[in-house]
């Protein structure tokens, strides 16, 4: 690997940072230690941060001379998870972990940062740093859009760790690369009655078990194969007793797809397939259907200069990345500006890749990774900004 030299000298520092945020985590829109520490570091190294920008994030911007203006994202939000790594820098708060490598986020951009103030560069424009709260499905970003965090930017960039991949390799490619995650509620309404005597009845539980198959047909039998998508009904409650039809069922679950246009194909078929389920069994079925974040989806210059960025550092190690069906709120900033969101191979032992998985209780990555994701940004500022 080809660790830019600047970052290979503060690998210490960039360390000692993720160590810190790994040791006080802090839940989404509740990130005042996490912002309060970044403020700090970044006055520290010359900059004037804006802070409380989108609730409780935190920008900076570092102007080189005219030229186009980039942003550079890391989330800072952990999850309500209690850690059981068994590492010496393990969580001190409880039932709060950063299991996804936010805090690894967090210290590549702060380390970002310091290179690029404390050395001399003969770059023409100006990097804004985006330390951005609540990615954990409260949509951080689009409160970060709202306060302007993407006004004059021509270009915005953000990393995720990913222990699906190896330290040494990168993940990056145009379009689709993260998936659209949205939520929904269905409430079945019938007649209940004596578990003896169905005649007369509208048994919700019937209805239910049939909803749940008809819906995994929009899947199987109504999206193009080659394109993902995924219904996962993940809560199912109702019923009173043994001897008792049940008068109600509650049903609630997710949708991934990685276009708007199959996002969109599932909703409308899961409201005919509702309603046509409804009339079958005379029972009354309301949808509440959320949108959540949508598709996050590449853009074809930045991706390239990202890989041509990455290649540099890892040399073939870079392409396409391992995919999942996760959503991500950066998606939000894609759909305002072009951009790129990419991963670092960051899984622990390299092995035994599932082993470390994202919000997983005893998640950790390879520190190591640490150093390559500021090393593709500053060659990437390079090309974007160098002479
Ligand atoms: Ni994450």
């Amino acid at each position: 690997m080809n660790i830019r030299s600047e970052i290979k000298k503060i690998e210490d520092k960039i360390i000692k940072w993720r160590r810190d945020f790994h040791k006080y985590p802090e839940l989404s829109f509740q990130e005042i230690r996490t912002a309060d520490q970044i403020t700090k570091e970044l006055k520290s190294m010359g900059l004037e941060p804006k802070i409380n920008v989108g609730r409780t994030g935190v920008t900076a911007d570092l102007k080189f001379g005219d030229g186009p203006m980039i942003g550079l994202r890391a989330d800072m939000d952990a999850l309500p998870i209690q850690e059981t790594s068994g590492l010496e820098f393990a969580s001190k708060n409880n039932g709060v972990m950063h299991a996804c490598g936010h805090d690894g986020h967090i210290a590549m951009l702060l380390g970002t940062a310091y290179v690029l103030t404390q050395n001399k560069y003969p770059y023409q424009g100006t990097i804004r740093f985006i330390f951005q709260p609540a990615e954990e499905g409260e949509g951080g970003a689009r409160y970060m859009i709202e306060d302007g965090c993407l006004n004059d930017l021509d270009q915005i960039y953000g990393i995720h760790v990913w222990n699906y991949q190896a330290l040494g390799e990168v993940g990056v490619k145009a379009g689709p690369i993260m998936a659209s995650a949205d939520m929904f509620d269905i409430k079945i309404k019938g007649i209940g009655g004596h578990g003896a005597a169905p005649q007369g009845t509208v048994d919700t539980i019937i209805v239910a078990s049939y909803l749940v198959q008809a819906l995994q047909t929009i899947v199987s039998r109504n999206t193009n194969p080659l394109e993902s998508t995924v219904i996962t009904i993940g809560k199912i409650n109702g019923g009173h007793n043994f001897n008792i039809i049940a008068d109600q069922v509650s049903l609630s679950g997710t949708t991934r797809a990685y276009t708007e246009s199959n996002r969109n194909l599932i909703k409308s078929r899961m409201k005919e397939i509702i309603s046509g389920v409804a009339e079958t069994y005379n029972a009354e079925i309301i949808l509440d259907y959320k949108d959540g974040y949508p598709p996050t989806i590449n853009h074809l210059e930045p991706s390239q200069l990202v890989l041509e960025a990455a290649q540099k550092v890892v040399g073939e190690k870079a392409g396409p990345p391992y995919l999942s069906m996760g959503g991500e709120d950066f998606a939000y900033y894609l759909q305002k500006i072009p951009g790129c969101f990419f991963f670092i191979g960051s899984a622990p032992n390299k092995n035994k890749l599932f082993e470390t998985p994202h919000h997983c209780s005893h998640f950790n990555m390879d520190e190591q990774a640490l150093l390559v994701g500021p090393s593709v940004y500053l060659n990437l500022i390079d090309k974007i900004m160098g002479n």
